[in-house]
């Protein structure tokens, strides 16, 4: 039983939302333990869509406490924000419910001035950032100067310290970057507020972690972005700054590997990114921008953090290996196989042509994989709506094949497959 870790097996975005809303059923904890405001997970229930950022995607089962774990940023106005919101929406949003690790460091806006001014400044090789002030949050933090959560308890000293910071930083993005500076009286008396509000939610969360372990009850690591984003494992510096894989959970969550009894990597049944850096199968044409869908429909590509057209292509096997092997990922689920219906032909990367080599790894060096042309295999697609489906049975022939196809080249089964974005439009068995 003890800890599912589920993570984003390509470039973010893979619906990793809808599966721990689907995983939260029977946990008890359910932890978010990397990145911050840059995700965007949505969960459709009923004819509603509710996007969370922050607050793990366990939040829409009574029985489940979501933990915002170490290892992440959080964003104390983004984070009340979202509270709102989905309290708003009929939830219970308490302390009970929700705990705040004392040791998550925490997103102030000095970062997301720094973040949008280091991007400017950066021009035409801007890096695509969702300026959400995550990469300066964490920067900050290796710097070991940073405010984490636990700094809250005290709201006197909190507004205290982050003057000082707001102070500090407006050297720099005046005299640095030509940019405005921000208003430390007014920020740090609302940071107050935010400080005396969110104070009751923090937790030694590690305790309540090793608490649920000794009572052999389920807990849900929920990943944000993907090991292809991954600070270390991903496309650098095209990559968001925290551990995104397997190696965040086990600190973020404060437990050993062997608490870790499944590792579950979620996959589109195609390739999506947003921002910059290099994506071999991407397609700029009329399949990609069908890929991608209108906008119309909450569930087309464009960011639900940013609203950004995502960049899509075909599915890149070489690239999926890599996140497997790389985190040790047992069980595979397939998102979005509704979105293929209607194609004559299916192309799947198997190699990447590569100067005069073939490769059938995964390039660590960002500058290889931007001159590598994908080399593909191509499946014969499916014409018929798969959105009914609820049993891999009931599928198309050429729909289990592509599953089965892609089962085969990675030697990991799916054991969940959606086929739409309601919560019940998924194949189990
Ligand atoms: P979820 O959890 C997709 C991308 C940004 C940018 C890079 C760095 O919804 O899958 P950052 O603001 O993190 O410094 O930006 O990472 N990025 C994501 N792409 N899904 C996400 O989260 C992402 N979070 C960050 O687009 O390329
Ligand atoms: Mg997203």
């Amino acid at each position: 039983m003890p800890i599912t870790v589920l993570i984003g097996a390509q470039w973010g975005d893979e619906g990793k939302g809808r599966v721990v809303d689907w995983l939260a059923r029977d946990a008890r904890i359910v932890a978010r333990y990397n990145g911050g405001d840059n995700a965007g997970h949505s969960i459709t229930i009923g004819p509603r869509v509710i996007k969370l950022h922050l607050i793990p995607s366990g939040i829409f089962y009574p029985n489940a406490i979501c933990l915002l774990a170490g290892g992440m940023v959080i964003n104390p106005r983004n984070l009340i924000h979202e509270m709102d919101e989905v309290r708003a929406a009929g939830y219970e949003v308490s302390p009970r419910r929700i705990k705040i690790s004392e040791s998550a460091h925490l997103v102030l806006p000095t970062h997301i001035a720094l973040d949008a001014a280091l991007e400017t400044a950066r021009g035409g090789d801007a890096l695509g950032t969702t300026k959400r002030g995550i990469g300066v949050a964490y920067s900050t933090k290796m710097l070991r100067t940073n405010l984490r959560a636990g700094d809250l308890r005290d709201a006197e000293r909190f507004s205290d310290l982050l003057q000082r910071q707001i102070t500090q930083a407006n050297r720099q993005l005046v005299h640095e970057f030509h940019a405005a500076p921000l208003n430390a009286d007014a920020l740090s008396a609302e940071y107050f507020e935010y400080a005396r509000q969110l104070a009751p939610y923090l937790a030694n969360t590690a305790v309540l972690v090793h608490a649920a372990l000794r009572a052999q009850q389920h807990i849900v690591a929920e990943g944000a972005q993907g090991v292809l984003l991954d600070i270390d494992l991903g496309t650098y510096p095209y990559v968001t700054s925290s551990s995104t894989g397997v190696a965040g959970a086990l600190s973020g969550l404060s437990v050993g590997p062997k608490t870790i009894t499944r590792v579950i990597g979620v996959l589109k049944a195609f390739n999506t990114r947003v921002g910059s850096g290099p994506f071999p199968t991407e397609l700029n044409d009329e399949t990609g921008a069908r890929l991608r869908g209108t906008g119309a429909n909450p569930w087309d590509e464009f960011g639900s953090t940013t609203g950004r057209p995502r960049r899509t292509g075909w599915l890149d096997l070489v690239a999926l290996r890599y996140a497997v092997r790389s985190n040790g990922i047992d069980e595979l689920v397939l998102t979005k196989l509704d979105i293929l219906s209607g194609f004559e032909s299916l192309k799947v990367c198997v190699g990447y042509r590569w100067r005069d080599a073939e490769l059938t790894e995964f390039p660590t060096d960002a500058a290889i994989l931007a001159q590598c042309e994908p080399i593909y295999e191509t499946l014969t697609g499916w014409q018929a709506d798969v959105t009914a489906a609820r049993k891999r049975s009931e599928l198309p022939a050429a729909a289990r094949a592509y599953i089965e196809y892609i089962e085969q080249r990675t030697g990991v089964p799916f054991s969940l497959i959606s086929v739409g974005p309601e919560r019940e439009q998924i194949i189990t068995a």
